[in-house]
Order: structure tokens, then sequence, then C-alpha cells
């Protein structure tokens, strides 16, 4: 598996929003080269608590921005993020019992649930926001 490319598409033109999205990219990608790299079981706990923390101050940060505009799709956004929290939560719980194989399954899930949900959902917001002003 490679490592993950910013992609042109993942942009949503939300600046604050495609700085995180962005940041949230390369905690994988970091996690990833940590997983390569076999580094100990330490620094893997981490970069998960690193990953973890920020990811929740987006998601928060995401909500409140399309709350605060008024945006019709903020149920789905927090249904959406919400199925995040219960799967991490259930993988987290695994790191408990065999650590790399749980951060190998936080792995491959994080990479494929951030890129899904950024060009299935967020993207939506894009144009709302914009006509609202927010760049
Ligand atoms: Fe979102």
């Amino acid at each position: 598996m490679e490592i993950l490319k910013w992609r042109e598409m993942y942009e949503t033109g939300i600046v604050s929003m495609d700085d995180q999205h962005k940041a949230l990219i390369q905690l994988v990608n970091k996690l990833y080269m940590m997983l390569r790299d076999k580094e100990g079981v330490d620094e893997l706990d981490a970069i998960l608590q690193e990953m973890s923390d920020y990811a929740e101050y987006h998601l928060r940060d995401e909500e409140t921005l399309l709350e605060t505009h008024g945006y019709p799709g903020l149920d789905t956004q927090k249904t959406s993020h919400q199925e995040y929290y219960e799967v991490m939560d259930q993988l987290l719980t695994e790191m408990e019992t065999d650590k790399y194989q749980a951060a190998q399954k936080i792995y491959v899930f994080l990479r494929k649930w951030w890129i899904d949900h950024i060009v299935g959902e967020d993207k939506k917001y894009s144009e709302f926001l914009k006509e609202k002003g927010v760049q």
C-alpha cells in the first residue's frame, strides 16, 4: 500500500477545512510510516492519541461551522461523524490485545474513511458555505 497523496479533488475550497483535512491525512501517513518502520508500541500509542485528538477537534470545528451557517445537511454530517467515533472506539479497544494488528486495521479504516467522507460528504457543503461568504 502506498502513502496517501493529497489531491485537488479532495479540496472543499473552504480554507480552514482543507487545512485540517490535509493535517489529518498527514497524520494517517505518519501512522503508515510508523507501521512500515515497525516503530515501538509507545510511539504507536502516541500517534493514535494525537490523531484521535486532532480528529475530534476537526469534526467539532466542522460541525460548528456548518451549524453557524445553517447548513441543511448538518444531521447527515453528524451521523457520519458518529459512525467514525463508533468504529474508532471499537478499534481502539482492540489495541489492548494486539497493538500492531489493531493499528494496521485503524490505518486501513482511516485511510478509506477520511477520503470517502471528504469526497462523499464534505464536498457537498462547499458551494453552500461559499455562498454564505465563507472562504
Ligand atoms: Fe465532515
